[in-house]
């Protein structure tokens, strides 16, 4: 899409926009109250980006945002990266079910990643008719004119696309936390990796262009955020199929340069090209938190290999080394899939021999879940479910044991911590985050959420902190 047809289709939404406000504000006047909403999010940042925005078009539209799901339009911005994911929609569509016969104007309305498989959007068409609106990963951006023809056509509005290459600017959005905030740099996954649905959900790779994500941030910060997380499926390719191509480290340091902004965040680079101009970026940067999600997903070459990863056990072990050695204080963090087709008892022990060796400052472990169109779905030697969730607890059970060993490097410094919300447990308590993306809790008050402050950190306890606000000045 040319700039110009991009701000066309943003015009376009707009009127779409304020056709359904007029007709929300006109039922307003009858019945004295808003429609309500609530939208609910599976999956990771890049969906609760994407939620953002499409709470920020409801609003737009007159539309009121509640708390509880009790609402009269109810959006499902689902996931599909491992079959549980699907399997809690369809358990949540089945309550909802009921309120529709009870309630024929409920709106019901899902999109994101599990839309884009057309066995989902068959099932849903067959077995749950009494939802009203289905839209995929590409279209977040048509949701007004969407709602509009679900109001005025009243029948069902199915409208999912195979792909695009368009990336639709400036979007009305609506943030969760009003001192930080996503910004999607790139879309899509070219990488494949044999187990991952991803590349045919999200698409292929799509980069935002440096000066549109560098006014995104501007316009953020001057609105009051202080800590930005780019988000991309391997953000190290960044950039690289721009018409004037830019690196990732390139992309930093324009946003190092943004006044007001103090933290940078990023997810998720690859192993395979992670570069050293990122770690020496990162190293001299006073922005950039000290964190790296570094997903492994395997120690074993052989299974990485299978896995269509790029990388061998030696290289990611010599990267982690590399990171650390340059910047010193850093957290890493990754993501290990237990279970791959053909892992046997050896390949498992490499995967608990990298734990060990990595010293991860914490770790998603997930077993893995067959999806049906990848490669690996088709491989020989799938592992049964008792041997996978043996491996599993082991793995969480050495995780645990080293979170305890390792833990506590920082017990007794003052680390800058941004607080973001109140403790949920202790309501004298708040909790915040380090640069290295370990949590903090500590005795304060609700004022200082969106703050940075310097704390003690006293007590380690695992996976998180406890500590003491400290006054500026003992910095
Ligand atoms: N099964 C289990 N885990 C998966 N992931 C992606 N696809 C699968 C799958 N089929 C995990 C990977 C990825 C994380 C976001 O989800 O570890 O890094
Ligand atoms: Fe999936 Fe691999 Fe792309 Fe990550 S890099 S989204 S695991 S295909």
């Amino acid at each position: 899409m040319e700039k110009n047809e991009r701000q066309t289709e943003s015009a376009r939404q707009a009127e779409y926009i304020r056709l359904v406000r007029q007709m929300a504000d006109r039922e307003k006047e009858q019945t004295g109250r808003s429609r309500t909403f609530h939208v609910t999010t599976f999956g990771c940042q890049m969906n609760a980006r994407d939620s953002e925005k499409l709470r920020g078009i409801l609003t737009e539209m007159g539309f009121q945002e509640t708390e509880e799901e009790q609402a009269d339009f109810v959006l499902y911005n689902t996931c599909t990266v491992r079959e549980n994911a699907n399997l809690k929609v369809y358990g949540r569509l089945g309550h909802l079910k009921t309120r529709k016969e009870q309630d024929p104007d409920l709106i019901i309305a899902l999109c994101g990643c599990m839309m884009q498989e057309p066995d989902v959007v068959a099932k849903i068409k067959d077995q749950y008719g009494f939802v009203d609106l289905v839209f995929g990963t590409h279209n977040i951006f048509k949701l007004a004119e969407l709602v509009y023809r679900r109001l005025t056509e009243n029948q069902p509005v199915i409208d999912v696309w195979e792909k695009t290459d368009e990336i639709v600017e400036d979007l009305p959005n609506e943030r969760k936390y009003f001192f930080k905030s996503g910004v999607n740099i790139m879309y899509g996954c070219n990488n494949f990796c044999s187990y991952c649905i991803v590349p045919y959900v999200r698409g292929r790779e799509r980069s935002r262009k440096p000066e549109d994500i560098v006014r995104e941030v501007e316009s953020l910060v001057s609105g009051g955020v202080v800590e930005v997380m780019l988000l991309g499926q391997n953000v190290n390719s960044y950039g690289k199929t721009l018409e004037e191509p830019v690196s990732f480290a390139q992309l930093l340091r324009m946003l190092e340069d943004i006044d007001g902004l103090k933290r940078i965040r990023f997810m998720t680079p690859h192993p395979k090209d992670l570069s050293d101009e990122l770690i020496e970026t990162m190293a001299a940067s006073k922005k950039i938190c000290r964190h790296v999600h570094l997903p492994l997903q395997s120690g074993s070459s052989r299974i990485l290999q299978k896995m269509n990863r790029h990388y061998t056990k030696e290289h990611y072990l010599a990267l982690v080394r590399k990171i650390r050695a340059s910047i010193p204080d850093v957290g890493i963090t990754t993501d290990i899939i237990i279970g791959f087709p053909g892992e046997t008892e050896e390949d498992f022990l490499e995967t608990l021999d990298v734990v060990s060796k990595a010293r991860f400052d914490s770790a998603y472990t997930f077993l893995y879940s067959k999806r049906t169109g990848t490669p690996a779905a088709e491989m020989a030697d799938q592992i049964p479910d008792d041997i996978a969730k043996e491996r599993f607890n082991r793995l969480l059970a050495l995780l645990h044991s080293m979170a305890e060993s390792t833990s506590g490097k920082l017990v007794g410094h003052v680390e800058d911590v941004l607080v973001e919300e109140k403790n949920s447990r202790d309501p004298a308590l708040v909790t915040g985050r380090l640069s290295n993306n370990m949590t903090v809790h500590f005795p304060g008050s609700d004022s200082l959420i969106g703050t940075i402050v310097p704390v003690k950190l006293t007590q380690a306890k695992g996976f998180y902190y406890f500590g003491e606000q400290m006054e500026d000045t003992e910095l």
